[in-house]
């Protein structure tokens, strides 16, 4: 089935079942594959992408309900984002994996709170695992972003 998506501000035509997961027509219909695949069930948050501005796991979204909503992944932050700066300078990943997934449920909190806590961070941050623990760098690096 084509259908239209709104993936970083350009209108995508994607051919795929209705019931597919969005992470799946990212990575492999249109080459966007900075958003991970980890768990698959919606637990680790490697997956995270924006929907209209709010965090959602790709890997369990169907791509049916998306019509409509600016899906927004983490090329769109284009590497010289301030939260990406931040990242660089507390050296935040260990491997690296989940961090795209961090980055993006960074970004929705930072949008909606320019000035978050440190218990406004651990609450925006807790459905995202990082095997490493880098959890401390990363509240470092979002309150560094914030300023
Ligand atoms: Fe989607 Fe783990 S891969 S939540």
């Amino acid at each position: 089935m084509a259908m239209t998506l709104d993936v970083n501000g350009k209108p995508m035509t994607v051919n795929a079942a209705p019931d597919t997961p969005l992470l799946w027509v990212l990575r492999d219909e249109l080459g966007l594959t900075g958003s991970k695949f980890g768990c698959g069930v919606g637990q680790c948050g490697a997956c995270t992408v924006l929907a209209d501005g709010q965090p959602i796991r790709s890997c369990s979204m169907p791509i049916e309900g998306l019509g409509g909503m600016k899906i927004t992944t983490i090329e769109s932050l284009g590497g010289t984002h301030p939260l990406q700066e931040a990242w660089v300078k507390h050296d935040v990943p260990q491997c690296g994996y989940c961090q795209s997934g961090q980055l993006m449920s960074a970004a929705a909190l930072l949008a909606a709170n320019p000035k978050p806590t440190d218990a406004d961070i651990d609450a925006a941050m807790d459905g995202n695992i990082c095997r490493c623990g880098t959890y401390q760098r990363i509240r470092a690096a979002i309150k560094d972003a914030a300023g």
